[in-house]
């Protein structure tokens, strides 16, 4: 049933109207286990969710919500394999990708058994690479899913990247970006990874272009050893001359692409155990999600949160404040998982929806974000769910900026719950401001790889309960086709036809 025509939404309607008065201080003032109730464990992870704006009915009735729209029924529907991304008639199956091999029966085994396979020739390639002295550069050429994920997985893993290499990421059609990159680099020295699930994308495939030509152009000839091609598309990537090929299958989604050969230049970077452990850690938060009861779900507790905040409290954003400068491109990573997935205005049946579906995601690591945008946090007039990410143990041995910095992570957490009464106005903070912390014992890739699962997963339950499909991406569509009519018109200078303002720029641009 549709979740605004279910009883629990009704009754979640109500009871937000009724919360108006609601203060997270005597919430915890009133209820002395608030923090154990509201506390949840989770595979590598810990999760304080109990400064947020919720009370034991909210809860329950968040909890009857799901009942009442399927949710188990849906997630179980996903774990067999069904269909469900039912507009491009495709399974959802990012899951299988860190399933251990031989450990499913019936349908599946076959899917699984081409994962492991393809995970050995993959890890075979990365090893040899690794070996591989003289390549000391690897250039990521993909964009969104294709980039996003590897590029925040690299970064966030720095520490078990092995010395000798380095990592770069050229993402957008904007030459700046590539030039940059070749401008430092040998032809002998570079392996150029071409990561694309359709290989069909406009910026990959001209800076894949580009790329081959500068290659060439510097006298290299073994394409073989120097490019390689991550796609689901190896005939076209054969056809356009890169015979080293890693594939993978329609059933995983570019944005939850990066366990598949999307994650190559992750292996490369960490190596083939690292990256079975980021494997490893994302298949944990896969069984959590599976078989924990709802209300001790962590990834269940996570997207009812957000459909709460968003059609009941009506706060249309959340901001990510990741308190470790290594997951500096998380927020990035998560824009891209929320919205692409769930930015949607119709159901699953094209019927347009009456509410609300995804939040904006928005952030930059903490403390900087303290000195830039948290003063809206603290004293705007909107209230923005805050979400904190940190890690209890460091990697470096600089004991007394790791204090500082988890200081300052609670602090916060406690400044916009707690506020601060001041009759003049300016120094007035008026607190209950919600937020949830996450903190992760360390950032290994198994903990990298449950958070983000994690993640992925929270996004499938406010996606579930809103009736939406959020494993197809239409919306980037029409952009697609515009842009290239709007490139022969920059070539040809006709602007027939066009609005007035799209034919000034035009004319202002060539
Ligand atoms: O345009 C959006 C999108 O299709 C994303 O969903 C995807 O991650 C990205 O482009 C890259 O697509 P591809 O991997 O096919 O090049």
């Amino acid at each position: 049933m549709r979740c605004d025509q279910t009883a629990a939404w009704k009754a979640l309607q109500a009871h937000a109207r009724s919360f108006a008065g609601f203060d997270l201080r005597e919430a915890f003032a009133t209820d002395p286990a608030r923090a154990q109730v509201l506390g949840q464990a989770a595979p590598h992870l810990w999760a304080d969710l109990s400064k947020n704006q919720t009370d034991a009915t909210t809860e329950a009735l968040l909890l009857a919500l799901a009942g009442q729209t399927g949710l188990a029924a849906h997630r179980d529907a996903m774990f067999r394999g069904e269909r469900i991304n039912g507009t491009e008639d495709r399974a959802v199956m990012h899951w299988l990708l860190r399933q251990p091999a031989g450990s499913l029966a019936g349908a599946l085994a076959e899917p699984l058994a081409q994962v492991h396979e393809t995970l050995e020739a993959m890890l075979h390639y990365t090893e040899q690479v690794r070996g591989d002295a003289a390549i000391t550069d690897v250039v990521n050429i993909g964009i969104g899913g294709s980039d996003l994920g590897p590029q925040m997985a690299v970064i966030a893993l720095q520490d078990f990247v092995a010395p000798g290499k380095r990592f770069h990421f050229v993402s957008n059609v904007d030459g700046h970006e590539l030039a940059a990159v070749l401008r430092g680099l040998k032809a002998e020295n570079t392996l150029f990874l071409i990561a694309s699930k359709t290989f069909t994308t406009q910026e990959t495939m001209t800076n894949a272009r580009s790329a081959l030509a500068w290659f060439q152009a510097q006298g290299g000839r073994d394409v073989a050893r120097h490019f390689a091609a991550l796609t689901t598309n190896v005939s076209a990537a054969a056809a356009f001359g890169i015979t080293t090929t890693f594939g993978f299958w329609d059933w995983v989604g570019g944005r939850y692409s990066l366990w598949s050969a999307i994650g190559l230049p992750i292996a490369i970077a960490i190596g083939t155990e690292h990256f079975r452990q980021l494997l490893a850690g994302a298949h944990a938060m896969d069984q959590h999600f599976q078989t924990a009861p709802l209300a001790a779900n962590l990834p269940v507790r996570l997207g009812l949160l957000d459909v709460w905040y968003r059609n009941f409290l009506g706060y249309t954003s959340r901001s990510i404040a990741p308190y470790h400068s290594a997951l500096r491109r998380l927020p990035a990573y998560l824009q891209q998982l929320e919205m692409e997935s769930n930015g949607k205005r119709v159901d699953r049946n094209g019927q347009a929806l009456p509410y609300g579906t995804s939040p904006v995601l928005w952030g930059e690591p903490g403390t900087n974000g303290q000195h830039a945008y948290f003063q809206m946090l603290h004293q705007g007039t909107d209230t923005v769910p805050l979400e904190f990410i940190a890690v209890k143990t460091p990697t470096h041995s600089l004991a007394e900026h790791h204090e500082l910095l988890l200081a300052n992570a609670i602090a916060q957490a406690q400044a916009l719950m707690l506020g601060q009464h001041d009759e003049g106005g300016h120094r007035h903070f008026t607190g209950n401001r919600p937020s949830t912390f996450l903190l992760l014992g360390e950032l290994t890739p198994a903990s990298l790889g449950a958070l983000i699962a994690l993640q992925e997963h929270r996004v499938f339950v406010s996606g579930s309960v809103w009736g939406i499909n959020s494993f197809d991406q239409w919306g980037v569509e029409l952009g697609k086709v515009l842009a290239r009519d709007i490139h022969a018109r920059i070539l040809s200078g006709d602007a027939g036809g066009v609005d007035a303002s799209t034919a000034g720029l035009l004319a202002r641009v060539r």
